[in-house]
């Protein structure tokens, strides 16, 4: 079977560039017979963002309860918390010291993070941890503990898969053959969903659509959406559009068509969100309750969590064990 798996990390409430980037298309390949699903909560991931605890916690339910509320089958996919795994963080170790300071050098996020604070006029290094740093070696530790094959991500994640699949060339080159080589799978219809004010959709930039909102809330977040201010009647540019980006990543083609049609005949804005919100009301409005649900019910979910520790951890264990023989650990005599 082919191996997929992705992760989220626990900071904040998931959002629409999650759902679309992430989430729907992992839930739809769970759904193939022919692959075996691995998707987790990255809960360690989190801590290079956020120090507050109540916060990562809160956070996990709420993701954790997302997945289940948008019809994941913990029957057929392997669904887990990554802290519950404890050989995750033995491999990251492990692979740290056959991952380049190079290669983590390169990584989006430790550079944007020195750019910023070049910018500011900062020491570069300002706030920087180890943790960022090396957050591509957690990842690949993540990637690889279950020899994933492939990796479904939005377009900002490439990199770090990429990233995975050198470190386990360079670990199968000196210990011999112990990971498979995984591969990021991006739908490029909607590989960077845009946030409300046109640049991508993060928790980060605090311009996101968070995926349960109440109706008028999202109807709300919707109307916030960044547009130029022409007219109704004034054509206007799907493609420089942040309200058709959505509206394609949610449409079938034939709405997606019609919606092109309906900018450059010049369709008012206020028109044009009304039905990007009745488009993703009407995906997400079922899930929204069985959330709502779930949200009230933690001890299902942490219950969900635990079984899927136990399916996780019968394929961590053997493969930490392989791994930890191949580096020479192993018992004396
Ligand atoms: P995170 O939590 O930032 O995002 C989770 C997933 O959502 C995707 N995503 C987007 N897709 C499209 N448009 C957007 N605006 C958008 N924003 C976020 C991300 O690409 C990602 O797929 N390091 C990862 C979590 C992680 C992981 C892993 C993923 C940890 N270990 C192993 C895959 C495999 C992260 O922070 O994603």
């Amino acid at each position: 079977k082919t191996r997929i798996l992705t992760g989220i990390t626990t900071t904040g409430s998931p959002h629409l560039g999650n759902y679309v980037g992430a989430i729907r298309p992992a839930i739809e390949a769970s759904q193939n017979a022919d692959n075996l699903s691995f998707y987790f909560l990255a809960n360690y991931h989190a801590l290079i963002k956020c120090q507050d605890p109540e916060l990562v916690h809160q956070s996990t339910t709420e993701i954790a309860a997302t997945w289940l509320a948008l019809g994941l089958n913990t029957d057929n996919v392997v669904f887990y918390r990554q802290s519950d795994i404890p050989e995750i963080t033995e491999l990251c170790w492990t692979l740290n010291c056959m991952a380049a300071k190079g290669l983590m050098n390169r990584a989006h996020a430790y550079k944007a993070a020195v750019a910023a604070n070049l910018d500011a006029g900062e020491d570069p290094d300002f706030g920087v941890t180890m943790g960022l740093y090396s957050y591509p070696v957690l990842m690949a530790a993540d990637i690889l503990m279950f020899n994933a094959n492939k990796v479904p991500v939005g377009k900002d994640q490439i990199q770090h898969v990429e990233m995975a699949r050198d470190i386990a060339a360079r670990f199968n080159h000196h210990y011999g053959q112990h990971f498979a080589l995984p591969e990021a799978v991006v739908d490029d219809k909607v590989a960077v969903l845009q946030g409300l004010d046109g640049r991508k959709m993060s928790k980060s930039y605090g311009n996101t659509i968070p995926l349960f909102l109440t109706e008028k809330q999202l109807k709300k977040h919707i109307n916030k959406i960044k547009t130029n201010l022409l007219e109704p009647g004034e054509p206007k540019d799907p493609d420089t559009s942040t309200v058709f980006q959505i509206w394609q990543a949610f449409a079938t083609e034939e709405q997606t068509a019609d919606m092109r049609q309906a900018f450059v005949d010049g369709i008012a804005w206020g028109e044009a969100k009304k039905q990007l919100f009745e488009l993703v009301n009407g995906e997400l409005a079922e899930a929204r309750e069985r959330y709502n649900e779930l949200m009230g019910n933690p001890k299902f979910i942490e219950e969900k969590l635990q079984e899927g520790a136990e399916k996780a951890r019968s394929f961590s264990a053997p493969l930490m064990t392989q791994c930890r023989k191949a580096v020479g650990i192993r018992p004396i005599g």
